[in-house]
């Protein structure tokens, strides 16, 4: 493939070269008959492409062909790398390519449900287009979400699943060079796993199953079964009533386990490091998908310290001057934990629990477990739930089990939040919530 150029690395050092990209037909313009204009993007980038008649090399044919291209198609156009006396308006390449030869390799539609031009515009463009009197039409989020694949290609969207990738990428990077290893728990299981009721129920060959609404207590197995630290990295499954900017019906859970040694300050040390480590990385390898999201929605860069704010829930909560920074909150009260949580040993008003916040909302949960079987069941019952559906859960624990603790991270928040998105809705590919399960 070395033949082909990347529309991003088109640039004044290969004037004159001849070149072979592929893309999609952004736009297209006729000049007359003998000349086309059409813009092909690749991944975000844009260059513009002119097809002009010359004797046995262009036909007026070709150049009607070109001009005639629906939008979105797939297009691979050989041709020379040439530099215009003028700046190009409307491409993000300075250079064009004037075309030798063309080939559509799959047609889109003629009329498409989404302008990505549309699609991309900033809300500030938008206004400005307005008041210039353009016609445009905005582009609302069901509209969208309906046709994902086309919202998918603008620049900030090429940007937020690039760095989603990256988040996923650096999560499974970082705990695996501090000695964690990666585990695949059941997503069909008998009861709940975080208690309450929302869940999704179904029928599991005529007996009772829901989907797993995390793999809580399948990683808590995993460290009874001597995985001393333990990730996974996997969909998670909520069916609460939420209608609101940060609740999906599943989303993909980053979960972490660990034997805790001495202290469940251990586990804010690892949420400390990845995630000082996750930003840095973002911030340094991702500048461009960074730029493109901040082009359409604009955001201030997140604010971390080196060493993470670790705040006590009394302090933390009054203190709204924390807001924009990324900080931890320990020692919550165990009345609003999961059955599973540790309560404190000097206060069991109180848990040896953690949040941790990113401009004010939350992106993990964790704490240490409940490692004594009798404590555990105490504490479900009291929770509400029918122990019956989590026996082997509880058993697993009479066979003697370490102390440990972990968290579990939201990866659609992480992103949204990391942006300074409005909605989670923007950082997962098809999202599912309580009104939609297509695309
Ligand atoms: O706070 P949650 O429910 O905690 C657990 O699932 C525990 N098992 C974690 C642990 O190890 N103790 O969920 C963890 C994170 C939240 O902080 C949030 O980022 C995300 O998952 N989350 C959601 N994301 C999207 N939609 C929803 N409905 C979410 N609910 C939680």
């Amino acid at each position: 493939l070395s033949e082909w150029t990347r529309v991003g690395d088109l640039s004044e050092g290969l004037k004159d070269k001849k070149v072979l990209i592929t893309g999609r037909a952004q736009t297209t313009r006729a000049v007359g008959k003998n000349m086309a204009f059409v813009v092909v993007r690749q991944k975000g980038f844009t260059v513009q492409c002119v097809v002009t008649v010359q004797p046995d090399l262009v036909s007026r044919q070709m150049v009607k062909f070109v001009a005639g291209l629906s939008r979105e198609s797939i297009i691979d156009v050989q041709g020379l790398v040439s530099v215009p006396s003028m700046p190009i308006k409307g491409t993000t390449q300075q250079v064009e390519v004037q075309v030798r030869k063309l080939h559509c390799i799959s047609k889109a539609m003629p009329t498409l449900p989404i302008n990505i031009e549309d699609a991309a515009r900033s809300e500030k463009e938008i206004e400005e287009a307005l008041q210039a009197g353009e016609q445009l039409v905005r582009v609302n989020q069901d509209t969208r979400l309906n046709y994902r694949v086309l919202d998918m290609r603008t620049p900030a969207n090429q940007g937020i699943f690039r760095i989603q990738h990256e988040v996923g990428s650096i999560f499974r990077k970082f705990l695996q060079s501090e000695g964690f290893e990666e585990i695949h728990t059941p997503k069909l299981i008998a009861g709940t796993s975080e208690g309450g009721s929302a869940v999704f129920k179904l029928d599991y060959k005529g007996q009772p199953a829901c989907l797993a609404q995390s793999p809580q207590l399948h990683k808590q197995m995993a460290i009874c079964g001597d995985k001393e630290r333990v990730f996974e990295v996997g969909p998670v499954f909520r069916a609460e009533d939420s209608y609101t900017h940060r609740h999906l019906c599943e989303f993909v859970g980053l979960d972490v386990e660990m034997e805790i040694k001495k202290h469940y300050s251990e586990v804010m040390d690892i949420v400390d490091r990845l995630f000082v480590t996750m930003f840095d990385h973002l911030n340094e390898k991702c500048k461009k998908e960074l730029d493109a999201v901040r082009r359409q929605y604009p955001f201030e860069p997140l604010k971390y310290l080196r060493k993470t704010l670790r705040l006590r829930f009394e302090e933390g909560f009054k203190c709204s001057r924390y807001g924009t920074i990324f900080y931890i909150l320990h020692r919550c009260p165990l009345a609003v934990r999961p059955f599973y949580t540790m309560p404190c040993y000097d206060d069991a008003k109180y848990s040896n629990s953690l949040d941790v916040f990113i401009r004010g909302e939350e992106i993990i949960s964790g704490a240490q477990r409940v490692h004594v079987p009798e404590l555990l069941e105490e504490r479900a019952k009291a929770c509400g739930i029918d122990v019956n559906t989590i026996t082997t859960y509880i058993d697993s624990f009479r066979y003697g089990a370490p102390p440990h603790g972990g968290f579990g991270v939201g990866l659609e928040r992480v992103v949204m939040l990391f942006c300074g998105l409005n909605n989670i809705r923007k950082t997962s590919l098809f999202p599912r919530d309580p009104l939609r399960l297509a695309p």
